[in-house]
């Protein structure tokens, strides 16, 4: 074993559900030899409302060349998530258990909600929905920030069969509109208005621009469904410190919000008379439970589609395993409900559990650096999974903001994402972990619907930067460029063979480019589009995407996407994104712009296309960098070297073999054009 390695959470790891890395390898060899056994097992925990066939538990092929490529599990048996995550355990005597502990964005605001009382206003919803004619299948949009009413509405839609499609209620009208236009919602669900920090965002005016121009791609938004979430902080506010807000700003914000009648309801007002029981519809375990947009390297969002019995299965499993889930525990994941970390690790995963968890609002920095951590101290949190970039930008006020909270509750720590760089890693174990919890860097991909490569707690000895073994089920392959498997040491192109419960099973209308995507590279693996490395000791590490996508920040784009954006200004010709090294965000966006023949390329037009960029996908796709190209070095076929230009990104003149280049002399014109002086 190589050194710095760490195993604590030593104290606890007797109570741990896996003790030892035997226990681990006997399990994770069932999970893969018996696969039918080991799921079945599991699968029995849960409510059947049609029992699945043992002898017949899954099917796949992942093999293009031999038919279509398809991924069952369970079929034939029925079952609804919804059920399993609200129904069961209230009927299991814990209707009283703490569901989520809601913290506003103001410290002074917040609440809970039981399992019961979710049930309850989960049935009143599935009842709204369905008298705005939303029946099994359809998809419902949410565009929502953190607050009780989205966790409602998702389940809600599981309850009766609807397909959620959230959107990121960061994302611009644009993405909004193209998303809802393209799942072709029969509701939208969204609140009036948001505070993020001190900055007051009107999400239902940014609504009714997407549904605006989710018009102009053919489709109309015939419900909208508004919580009216401002007035309730303005109350908070005002009893908690009685200077901001009165009644009267209240009735103002109210009127203030855009509304077109007969599309646009109020939530109080539609929850107010319906009943709150609902039947459940039961769902057969391969129909679809929901779709959520992650970025294709063409620019296009690709719908990935998740289904009921699998999913639910894997959610309850990694959640149970990953953060070593016991009865009692207060667990935390800091994701925003819109990316695929909220709906596995906020929702499904914690609630199928019966477990309590903590939905924050806010951010990290406000009121001031200590918030994540005085969260953690008010709550006893024991369980806390967040992001590198997160780490990173908290790390950056030292141990202050750190000491001035009690952190004993804690033990375990996960992180998401993107690769955590080993002194975020340290940092991030000695400060937060106090050397006693147990990190888990957890590999995993909207796609995969759950955690793929992860430690677990009080298990397995952990390398800083290393997501380390397969979770149950998961057999991770190496391939080389001529896609023959790597055995032992060495790194290649992230794979899988065979499915696990909880994969995605196609893209929203789109089966042909799931296969072309995800399966066409190398017939009969799963392309995960990250590299990989096997070190001397069977670990693994993720080294970063293969294809042109960055992670900024953890979020995911595409080079396509914000190049199509920067080309539809007037005075641009052409452009072309490369990822650079950012020391909080992993990485950033440096775009390289050629204006149309005749512009000058102004400091004006820099910050237009920040902003354009900013305002078509959204804040967090903002680019660090434009630079002025007078032209882009390009193959003699026309291909962008976009080698090239990651080199110029960070003033390394080893650029390699330039000779395909159609002209040479541009690699030089580029670096005497490099913006900054480093
Ligand atoms: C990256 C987020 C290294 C990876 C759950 C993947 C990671 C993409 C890690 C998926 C990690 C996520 N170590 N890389 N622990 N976690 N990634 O779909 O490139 O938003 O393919 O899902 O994030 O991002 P997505």
């Amino acid at each position: 074993m190589s050194r710095n390695v760490y195993l604590p959470y030593s104290v606890t790891s007797e109570k741990a559900h896996i003790k030892s890395m035997e226990q681990y390898r006997e399990m994770h060899k069932k999970s893969l030899e018996s696969t039918a056994q080991f799921w079945s097992e599991i699968a029995s925990q849960f409510h059947w409302e049609t029992p699945y066939d043992v002898n017949n538990f899954y099917s796949y092929n992942f093999d293009v060349t031999k038919g279509p490529v398809q991924i069952k599990w369970m079929e034939g048996a029925t079952t609804n998530v919804c059920y399993n995550l609200l129904d069961k355990n209230v009927r299991n005597g814990m209707g009283d258990k703490v569901a989520f502990y809601w913290e506003g964005n103001d410290p002074e605001d917040y609440s809970k909600i039981t399992y019961k009382k979710l049930l309850e206003e989960v049935c009143r919803f599935s009842n709204v929905l369905k008298s705005k004619g939303v029946v099994k299948g359809d998809r419902v949009a949410i565009y929502m920030p953190m607050v009780f009413e989205i966790v409602i509405a998702i389940l809600s839609c599981a309850r009766i069969g609807a397909v959620h499609s959230i959107v990121f209620a960061g994302f611009s009208s644009d993405s909004l509109a193209e998303r809802m236009a393209d799942c072709k919602c029969k509701v939208l669900v969204t609140a009036d208005s948001v505070y993020r920090g001190d900055k007051l965002l009107n999400i239902k005016s940014l609504c009714d621009i997407a549904m605006d121009k989710a018009k102009n791609f053919g489709h109309e938004v015939p419900t909208c469904i508004v919580v009216r979430h401002l007035p309730r902080l303005y109350r908070s506010m005002n009893t908690s410190n009685g200077t901001n807000g009165s009644n009267s700003d209240i009735i103002d914000l109210h009127s203030d919000v855009p509304w077109t009648d007969g599309r646009d309801y109020w939530w109080h007002d539609e929850m107010d008379d319906v009943e709150p029981s609902c039947y459940p519809v039961w769902m057969s375990a391969e129909d679809p439970l929901f779709m959520l947009y992650t970025s294709g390297s063409t620019g296009k969002p690709k719908g990935v589609l998740h289904t009921t019995g699998g999913y639910l299965l894997y959610a309850a499993t990694t959640f149970k395993y990953v953060f070593d889930y016991h009865p009692g525990d207060v667990y935390w994941c800091t994701a925003d409900i819109g990316w695929i970390t909220g709906h596995s690790y906020v929702v499904y995963g914690p609630l199928a559990n019966g477990a309590t968890s903590v939905i924050f609002e806010g951010t990290p920095f406000y009121p001031d650096n200590g918030r994540y951590w005085s969260i953690i101290e008010k709550y006893k949190v024991t369980q806390f999974y967040t992001a590198p970039t997160a780490i990173r930008a908290l790390m950056k006020f030292g141990e202050e903001p750190v000491k001035k909270h009690n952190l004993d509750s804690l033990k375990v720590l996960g992180s998401v994402g993107e690769p955590i760089n080993p002194e975020a890693w340290l940092w991030y174990y000695q400060n937060i972990g106090q050397e006693r919890c147990s990190i888990a860097d957890t590999f995993w991909q909207t796609e995969t619907g759950g955690h793929v490569i992860t430690p677990l707690p009080g298990c397995t000895p952990m390398k800083p930067g290393s997501a380390s073994f397969p979770f149950f089920g998961v057999k991770p392959i190496l391939l080389d460029e001529s896609g023959k498997e790597i055995e032992g040491v060495g790194e290649g192109y992230l794979v899988f063979n065979k499915p696990w419960p909880g994969m995605m099973r196609t893209l929203f209308g789109n089966h042909e480019r799931f296969q072309s995507v995800y399966f066409s590279k190398f017939p009969g693996y799963y392309c995960t589009g990250d590299g990989a490395r096997r070190d001397e000791d069977g670990y693994f590490w993720v080294t970063g995407r293969v294809d042109d996508m960055l992670n900024v920040s953890g979020h995911l784009m595409s080079t396509a996407e914000v190049e199509s954006v920067l080309t539809e200004h007037p005075d641009v010709s052409e452009a072309a994104v490369v990822s650079r090294p950012h020391p909080v965000k992993g990485e950033c966006l440096y775009c390289f712009v050629t204006p149309n023949h005749g512009v000058t390329f102004t400091p004006k037009l820099s910050s237009e296309l920040v902003k354009k960029v900013r305002e078509s996908i959204g804040p967090f796709a903002m680019p660090d960098v434009i630079q002025h190209a007078p032209g882009l070095p390009k193959t003699r076929s026309g291909k962008i070297m976009r080698r090239v230009l990651r080199k110029v990104a960070i003033n390394d003149r080893e650029v390699g073999d330039i000779s395909t280049l159609a002209d040479e002399h541009i690699v030089e014109e580029l670096f005497k054009n490099r913006p900054e002086k480093s």
